[in-house]
């Protein structure tokens, strides 16, 4: 069976390193797609690196640009890379444009797809990512989904028998990398021995917005200890485009962290404060309290046990963020840490049925 992988944004590496481990353990050819959506060192290679996935066998390197400019470079790039490898099946990650992109190259060059992380809603229709993932699940022939939740989603969609419950492959990387730096001394630009808070911000709905961003970067310089914020790309042009200061009051900005190091950074941390979607879980497997900057979330288990909160007015953010320890909970509502490996099972028992 040969697998072809599309990538092309950060959180879709950490995404693919569980997967790449297991297709090369069962024996599975793998073909790794790098649609260059990412490509800054920091946002690209060093998880590669860091995380021990091949190199990839393709790179598009379609860079940034508008979503319709740059999905379609994408899916132009696609069509002589599906030719050149014929795989038995695509495989999708997630919710970027790189996702649809290869979602519609697999569909229009008559591939099998499979799409990782199926089923989660934000139900919010402004938002890219939600494109994204309605319009590849409804394409994909097999769906492979990270919860209940997201089954129950798929269900309701009409989308029954095409879709798996398989877990969260994050989670078996987080797993795997927390237990690998556990005992490493954080190196940050912040003093680790006092409490600390982790923030990112990267939504286009908190950065390209100047009062938005302002009031959301004003509740973080009132916080009452350190944030160290590790900055976004988009977050930096913009900020320096409205001549606001991502370093004022207790913000430390720092560039965005290698994998490891992130989750090292988390682990010892008295909070997180992000937009992330991959982030909000991190932070409740690591059981540290996360502050949420957005109206509502893909991840609503983080919620539901206490261990997220929403910020629906940025105003209210340092309020928010200030608030009791959550209950602790033993609940594991993203799996055991081996979904990668049932992942791999699925796409060998879906192309074995033809
Ligand atoms: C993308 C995904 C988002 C995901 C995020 C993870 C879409 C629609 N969005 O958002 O779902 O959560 O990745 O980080 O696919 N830039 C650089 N260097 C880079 C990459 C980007 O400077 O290596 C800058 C460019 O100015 C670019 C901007 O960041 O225009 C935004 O990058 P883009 O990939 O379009 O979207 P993200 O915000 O990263």
């Amino acid at each position: 069976m040969k697998i072809l992988s599309v990538v092309g944004a950060r959180p879709q590496f950490v995404k693919l390193a569980p997967i790449a481990h297991a297709m090369a353990e069962a024996g599975v050819e793998h073909v790794i797609v790098h649609t260059g959506q990412h490509y800054d060192h920091a946002m690209s290679d060093s998880f590669f690196e860091e995380l021990g996935i091949p190199a990839p066998d393709e790179n598009l390197t379609v860079g940034s640009g508008t979503h319709g400019r740059q999905t379609g470079a994408m899916l132009a790039g696609m069509d002589e890379v599906l030719e050149r490898h014929r795989p038995d099946g695509v495989l999708v990650y997630g919710d970027t444009n790189s996702t649809l992109a290869g979602t519609l190259s697999a569909v229009k060059m008559h591939v099998p797809l499979a799409h990782l992380e199926a089923g989660l809603r934000s139900f919010n229709r402004r938002m890219p990512e939600e494109h994204n993932r309605v319009l590849t699940d409804h394409a994909a022939d097999l769906c492979l989904a990270p919860t209940e939740v997201a089954m129950a989603h798929l269900a309701a969609e009409g989308i029954t028998d095409r879709a798996v419950l398989v877990g969260d492959v994050m989670t078996d990387v987080l797993h795997q990398v927390r237990d690998r730096v556990a005992d490493l001394e954080p190196s940050l630009p912040v003093d680790t021995t006092q409490p600390y808070r982790v923030a990112t911000l990267h939504r286009a709905d908190n950065t390209d917005d100047e009062q938005q961003l302002r009031t959301i970067l004003d509740n973080l310089a009132s916080l009452d200890v350190p944030t160290l914020l590790l900055a976004h790309p988009r977050l930096r042009a913009k900020a320096a485009e409205f001549g606001l200061d991502l370093s004022a009051g207790s913000v430390v900005a720092a560039d965005p962290l290698p994998y490891p190091q992130l989750v090292r950074a988390v682990m010892g941390s008295a909070g997180v404060i992000t937009d992330s979607g991959g982030l909000q879980k991190e932070a409740f497997l690591l059981r540290v309290p996360c502050t949420t900057v957005r109206t509502e979330t893909e991840w609503v288990e983080t919620v539901e046990l206490g261990w997220n909160v929403l910020v629906t007015d940025p105003a209210t953010l340092a309020r928010d963020v200030d608030r009791p320890q959550p209950a602790p909970t033993e609940a594991t509502p993203y799996g055991d840490g081996h979904a990668a490996t049932r992942v791999v099972q699925e796409l060998q028992r879906w192309r074995e049925r033809g």
